[in-house]
């Protein structure tokens, strides 16, 4: 599979808040440390690692929320920016963790929908609407969602309605930060479903970010583990499973193992 999207050697510092001063540089949190990620065309890579690791920041820097110190992001071998210009802004989309804060509460889905498509010129003016629908059946949920605000739908929903919203503007590459930890477990593997066939159907590549490196392995092809700001392991899942080089990456599957094994007695 030919590569679509590469990071080399991001590096992303954050200031102390409410400091500009240039001794408050030895207290600056280094987030990521020459970072590189490879993502192949309709491809599936998950990213573990503990809380704090750098995984949302590296999401950010490849989805061009917020840009790096050092380093470049290349789209099909060319270099994008930060910030985006609009033709690219559309081809890295991000969901993140609470889709209830992403959303705009005074919004209907379909407003939401609808300005996307047309702000991006996706759609003739008349072809607006049956494309809500479709973007509704994809993630399904029932076209009758359209005239819902966030607020009136449940949490499973609403990432669905966030899923739709990335959807909308036809990326090439989605980013989902985290998008199960807020939902029940059967809810979390309906979402899991959603993304695989979603990569089947629309062959967009995903990139998924969890703590939990059994949900990353149920449908990642390629795994990246990091650790402090670095990548400390990298491959394909089941070398990563069966073979861990690295510590760490023992430790998290360790940890794994143990959180899914049966209780004692149980
Ligand atoms: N806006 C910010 N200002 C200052 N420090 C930040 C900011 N965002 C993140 N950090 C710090 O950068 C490091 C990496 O954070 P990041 O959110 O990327 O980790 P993460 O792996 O996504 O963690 P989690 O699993 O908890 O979501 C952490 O030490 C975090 O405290
Ligand atoms: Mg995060």
């Amino acid at each position: 599979m030919s590569e679509i999207l590469h990071a080399t050697d991001i590096s992303v510092r954050y200031r102390p808040l409410g400091s500009r001063l240039r001794r408050s540089r030895s207290r600056e949190v280094h987030a990521l440390e020459r970072v590189s990620v490879t993502v192949r065309q309709a491809g599936i890579l998950g990213i573990a690692g503990e809380s704090g690791a750098g995984k949302s920041t590296l999401a950010k820097v490849l989805a061009g929320v917020i840009a790096p110190h050092e380093g470049t992001v290349r789209y099909e071998g060319a270099p994008i920016g930060c910030p985006r210009k609009r033709h690219e802004a559309r081809l890295i989309q991000m969901v993140a963790q609470d889709p209830g804060s992403s959303l705009n509460p005074a919004l209907t889905v379909r407003t939401v929908l609808s300005e996307l498509i047309r702000f991006h010129g996706l759609r003739p003016a008349d072809g607006v609407e049956v494309r809500c629908y479709e973007l509704m059946d994809l993630v399904g949920l029932p076209r009758a969602v359209l005239a819902a605000r966030p607020r009136a739908l449940s949490g499973g929903e609403r990432q669905r309605v966030a899923l739709a919203r990335a959807l909308a503007v036809e990326p090439a590459v989605l980013i989902a930060d985290e998008v199960l930890s807020a939902l029940d477990t059967p809810v979390q593997a309906e979402i899991l479903n959603l993304l695989r066939d979603l990569r089947e159907r629309l062959s967009v590549a995903i990139v998924l970010i969890a703590h939990d490196l059994a949900v990353i392995s149920s449908i990642c092809e390629e795994i990246l583990v990091m650790h402090r700001g670095s990548v400390v392991e990298r491959g394909a899942t089941r070398q990563i499973f069966t073979q861990p080089a690295d510590p760490y990456t023992r430790m998290l599957l360790e940890a794994a193992r143990r959180l899914t094994m049966p209780l004692a007695g149980g």
